[in-house]
């Protein structure tokens, strides 16, 4: 009967529809509650790279809205403005850029800067005039330039293709040897766990691991909850010799002389690391025994996406992500499936990053 019912809805109850859907599995907000309000104290510029589709137009009314961002909107003017139309999205005060019909002075001056930026790296200007009409390179050069203050791109299925530009662009961090990506998973009591990296590297070595524990700790703490870190793997505390397991263990050691304050346990299985009993029972010496892990640190990239893909879409798990951890300035890039809900939830993270 649902579904009969859903597919005569006129799109002013698409709109109800929607708004008790997200409510219903608005299971984090004792998480995001207090990053959306740091938020609304002061809202700051984010250009959406690629504007034109009704989610993110959407999420763009919610922001201007509930004053939590300065949308910048990227994209096909009368593409744009007919999707407006067409879902009675209204925004007010809020910029559309279509990069086509930009003034050739500001294309030429963000060439000459990319090409500044990429001339050693096989960036001729001639290349960095037609690279510039990318929207995605036209978003990061806005944040480069300092004429925005966090960039979302997508939705997209092309990670890969997407988070190049920013790379480039805008690049990581001082201090950082690269980047990452969290998820957060929230259950539906309420309890939410990080999960690292799930987006980026496909096999980092021990060390290149330490980095990303060194990050998704300091992001957890943005959420201001203390992590409590495992380093996953198919066995636990040196149970099974063999090459995944030894690097997890290498990266433990590692991060445990590095961040000695860093409550952090492995190599060890997902299961024990979440279940404090067995913990205590069995390896009562681990750091984790006292409470189970929040922070599951995966050996490697194919486990870390598999696994928050699984629990988003089987058990009425909310996710949040991908928390993009590392860029100098701001960045996230969004995938195909993220919600109205999820977009906004993620530009409210953005902003409270710009903001410190
Ligand atoms: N951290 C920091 N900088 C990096 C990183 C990193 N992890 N990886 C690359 N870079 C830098 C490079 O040093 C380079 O800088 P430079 O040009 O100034 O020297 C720049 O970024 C671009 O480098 P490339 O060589 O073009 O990039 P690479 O081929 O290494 O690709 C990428 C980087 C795209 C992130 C790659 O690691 C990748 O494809 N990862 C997997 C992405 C993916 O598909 N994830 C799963 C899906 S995501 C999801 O499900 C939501």
């Amino acid at each position: 009967a649902m579904d009969s019912g859903v597919a005569r809805l006129s799109v002013a109850d698409w709109e109800v529809y929607h708004q008790q859907l997200e409510k219903r599995v608005g299971i984090n907000q004792k998480l995001m509650s207090p990053i959306i309000a740091q938020a609304r104290r002061q809202p700051k510029r984010v250009v959406f790279a690629e504007a034109d589709t009704y989610k993110i137009l959407k999420a763009a009314q919610i922001l201007v809205d509930e004053h939590i961002a300065f949308p910048i909107l990227l994209g096909d003017k009368k593409k744009i403005q007919q999707i407006m139309e067409d879902n009675y999205i209204e925004i007010d005060r809020c910029e559309i850029i279509d990069v086509t019909e930009q003034p050739e002075e500001k294309l030429e001056s963000y060439a000459q800067m990319l090409y500044q930026k990429r001339q050693r790296k096989g960036v001729t200007l001639y290349d960095a005039r037609k690279m510039i009409l990318d929207r995605n390179y036209y978003g990061a050069m806005m944040v480069h330039a300092n004429e925005a203050d966090a960039l979302i791109s997508g939705l997209t299925k092309e990670y890969a293709r997407i988070i190049r530009p920013a790379l480039q662009v805008i690049g990581v961090e001082p201090g950082v040897n690269r980047v990452a990506g969290m998820y957060i998973i929230t259950n539906t009591k309420g309890e939410s766990y990080f999960f690292a990296d799930t987006t980026v590297n496909a096999n980092p070595t021990a060390d290149e691991l330490v980095d990303i524990i060194g990050l998704t700790a300091r992001k957890v703490r943005f959420f201001g909850i203390e992590p409590r870190m495992a380093v996953l793997s198919y066995s636990n505390f040196g149970s099974v010799a063999g090459e995944q397991p030894e690097k997890a263990l290498l990266a433990v050691q590692k991060a445990k002389q590095k961040y000695p304050n860093l409550i952090i346990d492995g190599e060890i299985q997902a299961n024990v690391a979440l279940d404090t009993q067995l913990l205590q029972e069995n390896y009562p010496f681990s750091d984790l025994a006292e409470s189970g892990a929040n922070t599951l640190i995966f050996p490697e990239l194919t486990s870390g996406n598999i696994s928050y893909k699984l629990l988003q879409e089987i058990g009425g798990n909310e996710a949040i992500g991908p928390i993009l951890m590392g860029m100098k300035k701001p960045v996230h890039v969004l995938q195909l499936g993220s919600s109205i809900r999820e977009i906004v939830n993620m530009v409210a993270i953005a902003v409270v990053e710009a903001q410190r």
